[in-house]
């Protein structure tokens, strides 16, 4: 089993029939949401979700898990969703597939955030990544300007030769911070500019990681 798999059904084995359960988007929340589909399927399992992108929700309907509008609903138990960086203290990178701001939303909302992730996501300092931000199209380039003022290199992600939308029709920056020393403060820093709506900087949002090793084991990490 690939160890994107094999993290996302470790992470599924701490579900509970019964729960509102977040689903999260990229290629390692996407075994979580097989094997939840399973669930539903082979056991039966009466759930509720929410799904952080378009995506999921297409795929989660697919195999027959109930998507509830998030309106109906006030709390979420657990939500799963991958990263694409992540370090000791949990603090994460998101983004790489666009759809940071619908993950914090659902994750920021729920009583826990279970990460999974394969073991190349694991960094000691986080920032090799390019952070993603989400900015809104009116004055992009002025803010994308303040971004750089912040130390960055900026760059417009694009899709098949056009600008990428993402599923809130805002565009989305990826900036190259090398070597991210103090996530929180950077945190605030960029969401002070206005234009920006939101970073894939997660802080104080995850409260288990789920690794997946290339060697077949998992290992759990709480904070
Ligand atoms: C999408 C995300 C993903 O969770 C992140 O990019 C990790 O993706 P993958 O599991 O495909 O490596 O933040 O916006």
């Amino acid at each position: 089993m690939n160890p994107k798999q094999l993290a996302a059904e470790k992470a599924v084995s701490f579900l509970e029939n019964g729960m509102t359960i977040g689903l999260g988007t990229g290629s390692t929340a996407y075994w979580a949401i097989e094997k939840i589909g399973e669930k539903v399927k082979n056991e039966n399992w009466k759930i509720r979700a929410i799904a952080t992108s378009i995506r999921s929700e297409e795929h989660a309907r697919s195999l027959g898990i109930p998507i509830f509008d998030f309106s109906t609903i006030s709390t979420i138990d657990v939500t799963i969703d991958g990263a694409d960086e992540v370090d000791a203290q949990l603090q994460l990178i998101k983004g790489g597939g666009g759809a940071l701001l619908r993950e914090k939303i659902v994750a920021s909302n729920s009583n826990q955030m279970i990460v999974v992730a394969d073991e190349s996501k694991w960094v000691k300092t986080l920032g090799s990544f390019p952070l993603p931000v989400e900015v809104v199209h009116f004055g992009w380039q002025r803010t994308f300007e303040k971004l750089q003022l912040l130390g960055c290199e900026t760059k417009r992600r694009m899709q098949e030769n056009e600008p990428y939308i993402t599923d809130n029709g805002n565009y989305i920056v990826d900036c190259s911070f090398n070597e991210i020393t103090d996530p929180p403060a950077l945190h605030e820093a960029v969401n002070a500019i206005t234009g920006v709506v939101d970073n894939g900087l997660f802080i104080r949002i995850a409260s288990k990681l789920v690794l997946g090793f290339n060697n077949g084991e998992t290992r759990v990490i709480s904070r």
